[in-house]
């Protein structure tokens, strides 16, 4: 079935993310693509490629908020390649009649596996060792040991898909895992304990819940000084969940002992912040779901997801907007 008939009997969609060849072609059965944008693109030039567009191919790095979708009355279809919906203002696309669509379900393993990797990176103390090694210092004995993750305690703050994934890896390193949940999903056997409890008791804490105005900021100063001083902070989730300068002082004073972070408050990181300088942090560029396998999945559903609300009656049966 065609998407909504323009004067070409075919919906006007914008890609604005990256896009393998097979579903480029696909989505030109159905639509005319009127502008092909790839993966980093201006503000203005965004704006610009909506004007007369149905809908929107796009990666969290484009913000659709009420002036866009003021300028820009025709869009009724976000399809993002993504399961966060922070870039999105929900109660403006509401207002504007615009679906958003999002990919859950298929990057949990991937994201999962890097927040493992980085407790154990900055567990291991991985990245010093791998500049000694690079600056032609070999450390078969390092003077700054690392810590055993098994045996220690892992506090999940979200317990949706992600954090379970996370929960289930924990696990099969030996690790105890607690969780704090304010909205708990189906029953499963990670205990849940109360958010104080949660910061008190981990050595690491790794954050696995959405950005909306609930969270944003929520883990600052007053988390790090319940924390133990040999913790560590674990950031797969959103960066603006976290109070960023907070962290950055409760890592220098040592009031926990270190972060494994893949996500940050404004991105991308300048190589010039602080954050950069600090031996015991451990920083990715949101990288969460950059696999081969997760993106490819997450393009096909978000096309999928695209078609779908673009088709005649279609809003109601574009892609779920639950967040892991
Ligand atoms: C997501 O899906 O929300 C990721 O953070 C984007 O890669």
């Amino acid at each position: 079935m065609s998407a909504v008939a323009d004067g070409s009997g075919k919906a006007r969609v914008v890609v604005a993310a990256p896009l393998p060849d097979d579903l480029r072609r696909r989505l030109a059965e159905q639509c005319t693509i009127v502008a092909d944008l790839g993966a980093v693109v201006k503000r203005e030039d965004f704006e610009a490629s909506l004007r007369n567009a149905d809908g929107v191919l796009t990666t969290i790095r484009n913000r659709i908020d009420e002036n866009l979708l003021d300028r820009n009355p025709r869009l009724r279809v976000v399809s993002n390649v993504a399961v966060g919906l922070d870039n999105i203002d929900p109660a403006a696309a509401s207002r504007h009649g615009v679906t958003v669509c999002n990919t859950p379900g298929v990057l949990d393993g991937a994201v999962a596996d890097l927040a493992m990797l980085l407790m154990l990176g900055v567990a291991r103390r991985v990245r010093q060792s791998d500049a000694h090694l690079r600056n032609g210092t070999w450390l078969s004995r390092p003077v700054d040991l690392g810590t055993d993750v098994s045996g220690k305690t892992l506090g999940l703050l979200g317990l949706g898909r992600i954090g379970r994934a996370v929960a289930q890896r924990a696990r099969a390193f030996d690790m105890r895992v607690i969780s704090y949940d304010p909205h708990p999903g189906p029953a499963c056997d990670v205990p849940l304990v109360d958010r104080e409890q949660l910061f008190r008791e981990a050595d690491f804490v790794s954050l696995h819940c959405p950005l909306t105005s609930e969270t944003q900021r929520s883990v600052g100063a007053a988390e790090f000084k319940l924390m133990k001083p040999s913790a560590v902070l674990i950031n797969t989730a959103r960066g603006a969940i976290v109070d960023q300068a907070a962290l950055l002082e409760a890592l220098e004073k040592g009031t926990i002992a270190g972060a494994g972070l893949d996500v940050m408050e404004r991105e991308p990181l300048a190589p010039d912040d602080p954050l950069c300088k600090l031996d015991n942090v451990l920083l990715l560029p949101h990288i969460g779901s950059a696999t081969v396998e997760t993106r490819r999945a997450m393009t096909e559903i978000a096309v999928s997801n695209l078609l779908a609300a673009l088709r005649p009656g279609g809003g109601s049966s574009a892609g779920s907007v639950d967040i892991a």
